[in-house]
């Protein structure tokens, strides 16, 4: 009887008006960034990080600051939206690092939710990562791709029982005939003006339909559905066989509801990434990971510019039809290399994050502004976004990762110890904190052969490369993001950027002291009030 397919799914910124100071570069009668504004904006920039660069000296966050510029740029209009990897964008910059204390499926949703985007992490076995993915792919009904269907000649009544002993709160329901071809569709109004539940589905059913071909997205589906005045709208292949479903309050809900801030991907699901390692272990994990309809996926490790990272992208590539970014790397030959093997994408930091040992066991790294600028420089020739991964500390770190070049930001601790981040609740002192640790901790090395890989280690004599610990516990992501975008938003509104682009281009570094750091926090005063965007390094 009832052929149960699958039940389970269930400012532009605006021009702006921007002078820099007597003699600078804005054209102001016009009120343009002219291409020729950009490039002496760009040269500006570039001498600043060349001088610096040619003393032998690298920069990180402390070092610097972005100098102000006249702006007409209100904060709440700036447009924020970004790029991860070549073809997927973010409605924020942040994206929710691949560590097993950071990032599963409800922080993948909630930050999804929010714009960004969630990295599952490899600590997982490939099939454990999958599902966690496939959480996040379903967690809204975009696209049915396995709607249920009916055969014609089951009773409404029949079907009614199944819908309530099932629980569904979903009214359209496919016909299908003894071939499997679509005959109609049961709605909403065919059950409620039904009065006799032993009628068959087919004599009930609505024949009239539209239906549109496989691989329809969400917006044309959308119209589809409002020009034909039709709640549900089924994708049916070419020998007339079901091969999808959408329906229209979940369609509007997602383009134009609540979910206008989401992150979704063109069948409206949110969108998610995961982490893999090289060779079998990408291969197996990747296999997975696209039949559920992961968006991109991070060949993640501690040295990226290495002959299996190089190896397994390469193969990726030729594999799949899929977004593969590569790191992590901090020079700008590394970022060459990588994206001449064809990444989509590239994340730069190699030791600058707050579980990190790596630069002070092994002695490598540079200081993380540094290396996004020089990284970021190479990658815009090759038209791939990079992320800034780790190092971040407050909410003013992330314009400058974007003024240096970086299209998005990788945070750990500054999500670690949110609800909805994976490691466990621990009370010290009376005060609430959650677990974090480095993916190349002893902890995380020991019981997990995905941490032992991203470090090239086997399984004994272990030599860790990060630290285990804890951070204060801070409330649900969407206030902490609340505060990290608007402290982004604000730098921007500074700066005089209307978008993210903007900020890329025009964002001017100067380079601060001791004295100017310790200036620039809070001093001669006792703080007796707790700011939310402003907590004292623990
Ligand atoms: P934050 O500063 O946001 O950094 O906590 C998160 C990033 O740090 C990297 N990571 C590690 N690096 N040893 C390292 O050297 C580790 O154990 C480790 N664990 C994570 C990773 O890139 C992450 O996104």
């Amino acid at each position: 009887m009832a052929l149960a397919l699958n039940k389970e799914k269930a400012s532009r910124g605006f021009l702006i008006f921007i002078f820099i100071k007597p003699g600078g570069f804005m054209d102001q009668s016009k009120g343009i960034l002219t291409q020729d504004v950009k490039r002496k904006l760009i040269a500006k920039r570039d001498g600043f990080f060349r001088k610096i660069g040619n003393q032998g000296i690298a920069l990180t966050y402390d070092d610097v600051r972005l100098t102000t510029g006249y702006s007409e740029v209100l904060p709440d209009n700036i447009n924020v939206e970004s790029k991860f990897s070549k073809n997927v964008g973010l409605k924020i910059p942040i994206v929710s690092a691949a560590m097993d204390t950071v990032t599963e499926a409800e922080m993948a949703i909630e930050i999804a939710k929010l714009g960004g985007i969630g990295i599952i992490h490899k600590n997982l076995s490939a099939q454990e990562q999958a599902a966690q993915v496939a959480r996040v792919k379903y967690h809204l009904n975009g696209f049915i791709d396995k709607p249920i269907c009916f055969e014609e000649n089951v009773s409404i009544g029949e079907i009614l029982a199944y819908k309530k002993e099932r629980e569904f709160n979903f009214h359209s329901f496919l016909i299908i005939d003894s071939n499997h071809h679509l005959v109609g569709v049961l709605t909403k109004n065919d059950f409620d003006f039904c009065e006799d539940h032993s009628l068959k589905a087919k004599q009930v059913m609505t024949k009239k339909l539209i239906t549109a071909d496989p691989g329809t997205g969400l917006r044309e589906a959308y119209r589809l559905m409002k020009e034909g005045k039709k709640k549900a709208l089924p994708l049916v292949d070419k020998d007339g066989k079901v091969a999808g479903l959408y329906t229209f309050s979940d369609v509007k809900r997602i383009l134009f509801g609540d979910s206008k801030s989401f992150n979704i991907d063109r069948d409206g699901r949110l969108r998610v990434g995961a982490a893999i390692g090289v060779y079998d272990d990408a291969f197996e994990r990747v296999e997975k990971l696209v039949s559920e309809k992961v968006d991109l996926v991070i060949i993640d490790t501690a040295h990226g510019d290495s002959k299996g990272v190089l190896e397994t992208l390469k193969l990726l590539k030729k594999r799949y039809d899929i977004d593969v970014l590569a790191g992590n790397i901090s020079e700008p030959e590394s970022a060459q290399r990588l994206c001449r093997a064809g990444a989509d994408g590239l994340k730069v930091g190699q030791g600058p994050g707050s579980i990190c040992t790596t630069r002070i066991i092994a002695g490598i790294g540079k200081p993380q502004v540094s290396a996004i600028y020089e990284c970021s420089k190479v990658a815009a020739k090759f038209g791939v976004p990079v992320c800034a991964d780790g190092g971040l500390k407050f909410s003013g770190d992330i314009p400058i990762a974007i003024g240096a070049g970086a299209h998005s930001v990788m945070m750990g601790n500054m999500l670690a110890g949110t609800k909805e981040s994976p490691g466990e609740f621990r009370f010290h002192q009376g005060v609430q904190y959650k677990v974090y640790r480095g993916m190349g901790s002893l902890g995380a090395m020991e019981s997990n052969k995905g941490s032992r890989e991203r470090y090239n280690q086997g399984k004994n004599d272990l030599v860790p490369e990060g630290m285990e610990g804890m951070v204060p516990y801070k409330g649900p992501l969407r206030e902490v993001i609340h505060q990290y975008i608007g402290g982004l938003r604000r730098g921007m509104g500074y700066v005089g950027a209307g978008n993210i682009e903007e900020l890329r281009t025009i964002a001017q570094f100067v380079r601060i002291t001791e004295a100017g750091k310790a200036e620039s926090h809070p001093h001669d005063i006792i703080i007796t009030r707790e700011a939310p965007n402003y907590q004292k390094q623990v």
